[in-house]
């Protein structure tokens, strides 16, 4: 496995940051469409991306492609495979399958074949009757879309939201992956305030400060791909060194996270402990309506209550109030995701920009009200 297919997938909408976050690791060439990117690579960039992407979900090898019309194509196919160059004898192999406007289009089926195919190829090899799938895993997919079939291999394991810095969460936390993504889309950069008069678990502002510091979002969790028989182990020890001695340790940050409860924040500090970053950000209790933004100049990036009552307050009172606090604080530019229709009447104020973006399964709106630019 030199040369390889790689697929990163996202969240809906975050398409555009994701291929930012390629280009700047000097990828190239990449083919872009609805929550995918694929491109050219090796069994390092595996590594460097799990490690280093912070907007994506997954990273897959696309092992096969080709065209199945019946279930016979889709089992020769599968069945050429070389899979004893993939999966040891004890492997634990998983197969899971989605089917759109094909002419197969039972799931169950296509898993089926597809292990089937899986299981007569490996026998060959280790000639055995029964595979206890006792040891590393292989998350597998075969997704046929328009009689194409494709056979990806999940390199993360966990999706890389799992950071592994968030022990603890309250309430409705955002996904790590889509408040990275927020952020990168936001006019925060390291050397202004960032704000969330909402943060909860803390999520955002950890996220910013892993981006102020340049640490890689990757390096405190395991991955699938890591006991893969045809990894070698030194390429992710290496990759890791690189990103530890790119952190920026003396990188001065002035992040805050604010939440009117006190067990959220209790949350939030202990989260930002684990990576080392509880004097990078001032996380305290402070109800939205009493707070005094410090600085000119800085950026809040936050995700608001949804629901209709949360904790006694009324949702459009609290817009409201994040509409006066953005006013009376004329230097400073603010993004809100929000899955509320009416955000903008109840801020006081039509967003200078909105963004459609896919919380999982949920229509959210980011809405951008952009301040100047620092002087
Ligand atoms: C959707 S959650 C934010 C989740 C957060 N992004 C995270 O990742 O955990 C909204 C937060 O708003 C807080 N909140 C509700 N009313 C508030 C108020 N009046 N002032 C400040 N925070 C408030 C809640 O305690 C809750 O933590």
């Amino acid at each position: 496995m030199k040369n390889i297919k790689i697929i990163v997938n996202m969240n809906f909408g975050l398409e555009s940051v994701v291929k930012r976050e390629l280009l700047d690791l000097g990828y190239e060439k990449l083919e872009v469409s609805d929550g995918q990117i694929k491109f050219d690579g090796n069994l390092r960039d595996i590594a460097i991306l799990n490690l280093r992407l912070r907007s994506a979900e997954r990273v897959f090898i696309e092992i096969a492609s080709f065209e199945a019309l019946s279930f016979e194509e889709l089992f020769d196919n599968v069945y050429a495979i070389d899979w004893e160059d993939i999966i040891s004898e004890e492997g634990n192999f998983i197969v899971q399958g989605r089917s759109a406007k094909s002419k197969l289009f039972s799931v169950s089926d296509c898993q089926r074949i597809t292990e089937k195919a899986i299981i007569k190829k490996l026998q060959r090899t280790y000639k055995i009757d029964y595979f206890e799938k006792s040891k590393e895993r292989y998350k597998l997919e075969v997704i046929l879309y328009k009689d194409v079939a494709r056979i990806l291999l999940d390199t993360s394991g966990s999706g890389l939201h799992k950071r592994g810095y968030r022990a603890a969460s309250y309430k409705a936390p955002i996904s790590e992956t889509l408040a990275a993504g927020l952020i990168q889309l936001s006019f925060w950069n390291d050397s202004r305030v960032f704000w969330d008069p909402f943060c909860g678990s803390g999520t955002l502002a950890i996220e910013a400060a892993m981006i102020g510091k340049n640490i890689a979002p990757g390096l405190s969790r395991k991955f699938d791909f890591e006991e893969f028989i045809f990894m070698d182990k030194e390429i992710m020890k290496e990759e890791k060194v690189k990103c530890y001695q790119e952190i920026d340790y003396d990188k001065e940050l002035e992040i805050y996270g604010t939440d009117i409860s006190r067990q959220a924040i209790e949350i939030a500090k202990s989260n930002a402990e684990i990576l080392g970053l509880e004097n990078d950000i001032k996380f305290f209790v402070k109800d939205i309506r009493d707070l005094d933004l410090a600085g000119d100049y800085g950026v809040i990036v936050t995700n608001p209550p949804y629901g209709v009552r949360i904790g006694g307050d009324d949702l459009a009172e609290l817009e409201k109030e994040l509409g006066k606090l953005y006013k009376e604080n004329p230097t400073w530019s603010l993004f809100a995701i929000s899955a509320d229709e009416k955000f903008e009447k109840n801020f006081g104020k039509k967003s200078n920009r909105n963004r459609k973006l896919y919380n999982g399964r949920i229509k959210t709106y980011y809405y951008q009200y952009h301040g100047p630019m620092p002087k």
